[in-house]
């Protein structure tokens, strides 16, 4: 077999955050980014220790659980990380196998495939873990109709703020220790079949204070990448160096979601109340003779704010989020691709620059 066949993933299934308070964080992302209400689990449907709450845009689910109990290793895992990414869920034609496949190539289970059913259907999951104490569980729900998961009631609350326009995963950026992106290179080569797309090293990401190294691991069908992002030395500390003190260790750095007209979607999120990194006047000073012909005016995407690349194969817009919670850690990115299958890494630059001012704000520079 194929290295590329044993895992066919069809693309993410959910990301599930473990946070502080899942009623809040629901109604933030309801309000601020445009998520609407899907599905409920708590006490009232005969769960006793934790709260999960699943919101939906386009194909996008986020599920927010919180502990209802101290002894939950939910509450364990907030204590240490604060809010974060606990689940990178991804959906499979077959949730036996990927366990098999992944644990026979050396991955720790995070729990064996197990059935669920309800009056909706059945789903098969599985789960094995990757860097920190984040998880990938394998879904399969081919044979499942309910609204999200078994055990999941419908939730209907009459307040629904209109969407933004954001339609799916782009990519999930992990940040992992010193020295440690091979090694989870290695691991999504190796044990789910990935191939490299590629790679960045602390020449093309630095600034004059700091750097980070970066490889893409992304699948045959490439609807599901994980830049691998390491701390590498310079002046000063690095945003990446940051993250893993607030964090507590490696964990999921930002989720990059998908517009088709990102002029609307980030003029609505900042209407919202959604806050993003500063990118100076300057930076559009230069950038049309680095990206040339653009559809969009360049006066609009100044207004906004939008960050522009371009690439062999077309060009992308881009804007990244400040941290959505009090520890300065996870993030997200709103991404437009107009052809172009990279990163941004023009402007890594002018980004970097903007954390660190934000980091110098923090004291964490
Ligand atoms: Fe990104």
């Amino acid at each position: 077999m194929n290295t590329k066949e044993f895992l066919t993933i069809n693309g993410t299934d959910y990301v599930e955050f473990y946070v502080g308070n899942a009623k809040q964080a629901a109604h933030y992302y309801q309000t601020a980014f445009g998520f609407q209400p899907l599905a409920y689990a708590g006490l009232e449907t005969g769960i006793k220790d934790h709260t999960s709450y699943a919101l939906r845009q386009g194909k996008i689910i986020f599920v927010f659980t919180t502990a209802l109990t101290p002894e939950s290793p939910i509450a364990e895992h907030c204590k240490q990380h604060g809010d974060g990414v606990k689940v990178i869920a991804l959906w499979v034609d077959d949730a036996r196998q990927a366990w098999k496949e992944t644990t026979n190539r050396g991955a720790r289970s995070y729990f064996e495939p197990k059935t669920i059913i309800d009056e909706y259907g059945e789903v098969v999951m599985s789960g094995i873990h990757t860097y920190g104490e984040t998880v990938h569980i394998f879904i399969d729900r081919h044979n499942y109709f309910g609204p999200f998961l078994p055990g999941f009631k419908k939730w209907e609350p009459a307040y629904r703020p209109a969407e933004t326009g954001l339609l799916y995963v782009d990519h999930i950026v992990g940040n992992v220790g010193w020295g440690e992106m091979n090694k989870w290179g290695k691991f999504y080569a190796d044990v789910m079949g990935f191939e490299q797309l590629i790679s960045f090293d602390d020449k093309d990401i630095s600034t004059e204070y700091t750097a980070l190294m970066s490889k893409v691991m992304a699948n045959s069908n490439m609807r599901i990448k994980f830049p691998i992002n390491e701390p590498a030395e310079g002046k000063k500390k690095s945003q990446i160096e940051e993250y893993l003190d607030f964090y507590r260790g490696s964990g999921a750095q930002h989720v990059a979601m998908a517009t088709d007209n990102i002029v609307e979607t980030i003029s609505q999120l900042r209407a919202r109340g959604v806050e993003f990194l500063h990118v100076p006047d300057s930076y559009y000073d230069t950038v049309i003779e680095r990206v040339k012909e653009i559809d969009e005016d360049i006066e609009v995407l100044k207004k906004m704010r939008i960050l522009i690349d371009r690439d062999e194969d077309g060009y992308l817009l881009q804007l990244f989020t400040k941290p959505v919670e009090d520890r300065p850690t996870v993030f997200y990115e709103i991404i437009q691709r107009k052809g172009a299958k990279s990163f941004g890494k023009g402007n890594f630059k002018a980004l970097f620059e903007a954390i660190e001012l934000e980091q110098g704000n923090r004291g964490t520079l």
